[in-house]
């Protein structure tokens, strides 16, 4: 591992909440620390170089997804991300695209998955009539319980929305995360919505039609999600609720 080098950091600065203001590369030399990831570099710079430049950072641990960016051209999370994986000692850091730029390399994933929920209706839709709130929660198979983990674990970081070709080039469909969301219900036998229903939100060209398989998102999503799988999973049940 390579210690005591200099880093050279070429950061996007751009401040939409600044008049007159321009998007533009900025340059930054920080001396590299054993350990030291690209969360830890950007602090470092914040502190003792540049106490305007912006980033978002929660729980340091890859658990909150806020520190997502662009480092050397792939989507990923800042804090899991070691410097000494780049030999030359040269980052560069861009925004994640596709997403509101709050400034620099922060932008509003919350307000897209907010959205995204929304138009997904992604909420347990349980039997209404069914209702008792003294009543003990039904146990549920073992089995069902891991799936359902499994497709908890997204962090809503968006790198799979940034790694997303089609989501690029088309803004309404509803990319990976979306589908893993929704199938994540589609699953829970708790869900009282049919294969109908889920037909209407994501039967069609910006849903499950419309992605091209390019996996951007399996190759880059930070937890390992199974989207390929899902995707799949959620066509094959979209193909027979045609039929
Ligand atoms: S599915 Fe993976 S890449 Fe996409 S938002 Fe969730 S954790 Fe991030
Ligand atoms: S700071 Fe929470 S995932 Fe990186």
């Amino acid at each position: 591992m390579s210690q005591g080098r200099t880093l050279t950091f070429n950061i996007f600065r751009y401040d939409p909440q600044v008049s007159g203001d321009k998007p533009k590369m900025v340059k930054y030399q920080i001396e590299e620390t054993p350990g030291m990831s690209v969360f830890i570099a950007l602090n470092l710079l914040r502190e003792q170089q540049d106490s305007s430049l912006q980033f978002d950072f929660v729980c340091r641990a890859g658990i909150c997804g806020s520190c997502a960016m662009v480092i050397n051209g792939f989507p990923t999370l800042a804090c899991r991300t070691l410097t000494s994986k780049y030999p030359q000692g040269e980052i560069t850091l861009m925004p994640l695209p596709g997403f509101e730029l709050i400034g620099d390399l922060s932008v509003n994933t919350g307000k897209f998955m907010r959205e995204l929920a929304e138009r997904l209706k992604l909420w347990l839709h349980p039997d209404q009539d069914d209702v008792d709130v003294h009543r003990l929660e039904a146990p549920m198979a073992p089995e069902e319980a891991a799936r359902l983990y499994e497709l908890e674990r997204c962090v809503e970081c968006g790198v799979c929305v940034s790694a997303c070709a089609t989501k690029q080039m088309r803004e309404t469909f509803v990319g990976a995360v979306g589908m893993m969301k929704l199938a994540r219900f589609e699953l829970d036998s708790r869900d009282t919505r049919s294969v109908e229903d889920f037909y209407h939100v994501i039967g069609n060209q910006d849903g499950v039609f419309g992605c091209m398989t390019l996996l951007g998102c399996q190759d880059n999503c930070p937890k390992d999600l199974p989207h390929m799988q899902q995707i799949a999973y959620l066509r094959r049940k979209m193909a027979v609720a045609l039929v």
